[in-house]
């Protein structure tokens, strides 16, 4: 089955509840969640607070996306405020394997997101560790970019990996996905695809998450 998250940062946070609301009755089964932190990323996102708000009427499964430094810091808080799954970035963990386990500890998904330049096979040793792996298909710090075109490759190249391993893990692409690309990477091995802005500045959000969804 292919899952469409939604990404809450491109959404009016003026009426944040509608925006929740609009994505609990789509189509779509996950809520992604951009947490930054202005030092691993150059751009501070939402933290605390939203996501208590997401807690509170957010139906949907809750896919939390960190881009921080040291994220095992702040592991439990996060689980507390409702993460289903909790993406770590390889760059940004030391100690990787620690932090997985961690997740895993808390009763959460553990995902490991991979910036534009990072070869898949760093991820050799952990991937038994992995629920999903998120391949950034742009530079993450910001909504609305254009997509990277070697990220089609990375998606092959990771799907093998998969086989070979023998695991689970889902492969979800984050980053200037739209009704262009999303067909195609879904054909490369693609489980989740994230949507920012192709979802919530169309003029029917609804609508476009269920085309998105009925193309692949
Ligand atoms: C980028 C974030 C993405 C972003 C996607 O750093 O991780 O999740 O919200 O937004 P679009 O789909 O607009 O590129
Ligand atoms: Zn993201």
């Amino acid at each position: 089955m292919k899952i469409i998250a939604p990404s809450l940062l491109a959404a009016d946070f003026g009426k944040l509840k509608e925006e929740i609301e609009m994505v609990n009755q789509s189509q779509a089964q996950w809520l992604h969640l951009d947490v930054m932190d202005g030092v691993f990323v150059p751009n501070i996102s939402f933290g605390t607070p939203i996501l208590e708000t997401v807690k509170k009427y957010s139906t949907k499964t809750l896919d939390l996306h960190l881009m921080i430094v040291q994220p095992e810091r702040y592991l439990l808080d996060f689980q507390k405020l409702g993460a289903n799954i909790i993406t770590v970035h390889y760059e940004a963990c030391t100690h990787l394997h620690r932090t997985l386990q961690q997740i895993k500890d808390l009763g959460c998904q553990a995902g490991v997101a991979l910036n534009p330049h990072t070869p898949v096979s760093v991820l050799n040793d952990v991937l038994y560790c992995t629920d999903l792996v998120c391949l950034m298909s742009v530079n993450p710090g910001f909504g609305g970019q254009k997509f990277i075109e070697n990220t089609y490759k990375k998606v092959k190249e990771l799907k093998a990996m998969i086989l070979s391993h023998q695991t689970n893990t889902l492969i979800e692409i984050d980053g200037g996905v739209n009704a262009d690309n999303s067909q195609l990477l879904s054909k490369a091995g693609a489980d989740v695809l994230v949507a920012g802005n192709f979802v919530f500045k169309s003029t029917n959000p609804s609508k476009t998450i269920q085309d998105l969804i009925e193309a692949l």
